[in-house]
């Protein structure tokens, strides 16, 4: 079988990224740059400056390390949404660019189908429940009939935002989920932070705003933290549990920017085993937003079919990812 390279192009958030993805041989180069805001949140322009600037020695790194030349990659994956306009424009406008020059294909890829297939990929499970946690995203998914269906997810703010704006607030700095995870294990007592789970949805601005009350108030950074996270994880093991008994998947895959989290890992590892199913978590250089989870899920859908007209090529910043058809997988 010949062997088929396919280059994938990530800009959703303060992530700029290239990987590249062969048919025979895996995951071969895998190159990323992170803007980091120097105070607040992501702010969309910085970042898309950021990505600007740093693509070009990104594609020539990764070219590199993989060992090959434009000619030879079958085809550009690109990163169309969901994520910041902004960011997106400039993910997409090289990806064009790259497909005009060399006369390759361009293949739509919704940036959260990535975390999902990269997690499928990097822990070979065949049909997992998917939680997938991010700074911009909180869920937990499912492949049900040609499509992954949401069985639950945030009704406001993400769990990655949550505990990265309470570390900012509270300035023990950024990515904040590592910080508050720190402080997590010095953590004595639980306090009494809002718990809210409607249905199979989560909510964690509420928590968040408790916590920073309580901060302001003087209680304990360590119990602060201890509680946040176990609170917050907890809600999410708890609707993941049911999602789990409902579907009766025997599988379980933690993925997106806090899947390293240890805290959540060993959770889900303890819920899984109530249940006789397998935990595994996405190996951690593909955890956070990156180039070759873009490239692995162009490869699939280039490989079904899926192709899209450079002239129609649109960003698609609220790209959900049960709209997105998934050939690829046939049962
Ligand atoms: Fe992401």
């Amino acid at each position: 079988m010949n062997e088929i390279l396919v280059i994938g192009i990530e800009s959703t958030a303060h992530t700029a990224g290239i990987g590249i993805f062969s048919s025979t041989r895996g995951i071969l180069a895998n190159e990323k740059s992170e803007y980091k805001p120097i105070s607040g949140g992501i702010h969309p322009r910085e970042a898309a400056e950021h990505h600007s600037k740093t693509f070009p020695s990104l594609l020539k790194s990764a070219l590199e390390k993989a060992n090959c030349r434009m000619k030879e990659i079958a085809a550009v994956a690109v990163a169309l949404g969901p994520g910041m306009g902004p960011c997106l424009r400039i993910g997409a406008s090289l990806a064009r660019a790259l497909a005009l020059k060399y006369g390759k294909p361009l293949v739509p890829v919704n940036h959260a189908i990535a975390h999902i297939e990269i997690a499928r990929y990097s822990t070979r499970m065949e049909d997992p429940l998917v939680i997938y946690v991010a700074g911009g995203n909180t869920l937990i998914t499912t492949y049900v009939e040609g499509r992954y269906r949401i069985f639950g997810e945030t009704l406001d703010i993400s769990l990655g935002n949550c505990l990265d704006t309470f570390a900012r607030e509270t300035e023990l700095g950024f990515p904040g989920v590592p910080e508050v995870e720190k402080l997590y294990h010095k953590g004595t007592q639980l306090l009494d932070l809002p718990y809210i789970v409607k249905g199979q949805d989560v909510s964690y601005s509420g928590l968040l705003t408790h916590a920073l009350e309580l901060f302001k108030k003087g209680y304990a950074i360590e119990d602060l933290c201890y509680s946040l996270v176990e609170i917050a994880y907890s809600m999410l093991v708890e609707v993941a549990e049911r999602a789990l008994v409902h579907t009766k998947k025997k599988e379980i895959v933690l993925t997106g920017g806090v899947a390293r989290s240890k805290i959540l890992q060993k959770k889900l590892f303890l819920m899984a085993k109530i249940h006789n199913a397998r935990f595994s978590s996405v190996k951690p250089e593909y955890a956070g937003d990156n180039g070759a989870m873009i490239a692995y899920a162009g490869y699939l859908a280039l490989t079904s079919g899926i192709v899209i007209p450079v002239d129609k090529s649109f960003i698609k910043p609220l790209w959900r990812l049960e709209q997105v058809e998934i050939p690829w997988r046939k049962f």
